[in-house]
């Protein structure tokens, strides 16, 4: 099959690859020509375990380009992953989506089914197939089915090869039968068939529920503080119960990343709508946010404030094995640390640079200019009073006590229990985590 692909983010590229990988001929379209100019050098523009391999392994199937007129004009099957990220109160900004359907509605010269991937509120498809029928240029027919996407960042190609399922939205046979062909070679995967709204709301509630579990788990962490439980003894006890699970168990300082934070306000926002209140949904972002905050305030136990004091920062990224900061609590918690008086030291393994983008965008190059970023651990650590750890990088996750020797006061404050609580004790060292008991160094 020809397929087309609007936009080149995680979404976009990851299925334009993998779409490839089976066999279809594929056309990346993006905006950025510099972005485009980067593929064509067999380079990918964002961080992604296996994506780079696979771009050149099936270089012969894949394009890209900026020509989107040309690239829709020859599409049997046209996917729209570009973004939708969320707007001032809570909605999903839906300018990007309706852009590309505008285009395509333009450009269009024969029948095709038209799939969305980007994550929309619920209704979008129906309005935005009655609105590429009301821009249709040339007498062609076109239907617009919706096809969730479920990858997560770091695992991807994985995700994306051997996704749990496919979920296909539509209202008839005929762009069932298109997708169900588009997706031919990916095997062993279940394929839910369902209606146009089903497979909307099939993405948010999943995410939501996801991020619910994550927020449910660090209250219950929370609260092993208060009563002396361990939160990792618990849910281990817990993930044996096939209906609970094992998985998204992990206690720690919030979830972040570019869905979790976006999908949970936007289903509250698309409830309140139709004057409805979601409040699970609603406890699960609230939770989330003052979790983000929680190593900050325990920081007050050792230093009343952090005026003059060296602060050491281990990983950056809202996740390991992405360079993305997307609502990452590192971005609300660095500044904060500089704003009370501390030099901050920073360190993550791929990144420190959008770090500094973002930092540079969101405040000013004063408060930037109080954070130092560090190659090497080491680095980092020395000589400083207080150490957060953010993010569970393989890296920062080796570590051993002797590697925090050279700090001034070995205070470890880990927002994602990096480490055995045994490895700590007995030691000079003070280590808090989250949900379990601290080592207090004696
Ligand atoms: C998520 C969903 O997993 C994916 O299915 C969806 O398509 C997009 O959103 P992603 O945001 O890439 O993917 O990462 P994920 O691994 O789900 O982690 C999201 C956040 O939750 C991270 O900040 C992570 O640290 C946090 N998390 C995850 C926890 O705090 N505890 C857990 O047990 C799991």
């Amino acid at each position: 099959m020809n397929i087309a692909i609007a936009g080149t983010g995680y979404v976009g590229l990851c299925t334009g690859v993998c779409m490839a990988h089976t066999g279809h001929y594929v056309t990346c379209v993006d905006i950025d020509e510099q972005k485009i100019n980067l593929m064509k050098s067999g380079k990918s523009p964002i961080f992604e375990e296996g994506l780079e391999e696979l771009m050149t392994l099936n270089n012969e199937r894949l394009t890209y380009t900026t020509d989107y007129i040309n690239a829709y004009q020859n599409a049997d099957i046209i996917f729209i992953g570009v973004g939708t990220p969320e707007k001032k109160d809570g909605s999903a900004n839906l300018s990007y989506v309706y852009n590309v359907a505008k285009q395509i509605a333009h450009n269009v010269t024969k029948d095709c089914v038209v799939v969305v991937k980007s994550t929309v509120p619920i209704g979008t498809n129906d309005k935005i197939e009655n609105f590429i029928k009301s821009e249709l240029k040339k007498p062609v027919t076109i239907y617009v089915a919706s096809n969730p996407e479920f990858l997560a960042q770091g695992t991807a190609i994985r995700d994306t090869l051997h996704a749990s399922r496919i979920v296909i939205g539509v209202e008839n046979q005929y762009s069932e039968n298109i997708l169900r062909q588009a997706y031919n070679g990916f095997k062993d995967i279940p394929i839910v068939v369902t209606n146009r709204r089903s497979a909307e709301m099939i993405k948010y509630a999943s995410n939501d529920f996801l991020a619910l579990k994550i927020s449910y788990i660090n209250e219950i962490a929370n609260l092993c503080e208060l009563i002396g439980a361990d939160i990792q003894e618990v849910t281990n006890g817990m993930g044996y119960d096939e209906r609970i699970g094992d998985k998204f168990l992990n206690a720690g300082i919030g979830y972040g990343g570019s869905c979790f934070p976006k999908d949970t306000k936007a289903l509250h926002w698309l409830a309140s709508f139709h004057d409805y209140e979601i409040k699970t949904i609603k406890a699960a972002i609230e939770v989330n946010e003052q979790q983000k905050f929680k190593l900050f305030k325990k920081s007050r136990k050792y230093y009343e404030s952090l005026e003059g004091l060296t602060v050491a920062v281990l990983g950056l990224t809202f996740k390991p094995g992405t360079d993305d900061l997307r609502e990452a609590p590192s971005l609300v918690n660095v500044p904060l640390f500089v704003d009370d008086g501390a030099i901050v030291k920073v360190w993550d393994p791929v990144g420190s640079e959008a770090f500094k983008n973002a930092m540079e965008r969101e405040h000013n190059s004063e408060l930037n200019e109080k954070v130092e970023y560090c190659d090497k651990i080491e680095e980092t650590l020395k000589e400083a009073d207080i150490c957060f750890i953010f993010t569970e990088w393989p890296e920062i996750k080796a570590l051993e006590p002797k590697d925090f020797n050279n700090m001034k006061d070995v205070i470890i404050l880990d927002g994602r229990n990096c480490y055995d609580l045994n490895v700590f004790s007995g030691k000079n060292i003070k280590y808090e985590s989250i949900g379990r008991s601290l080592i207090s160094g004696e």
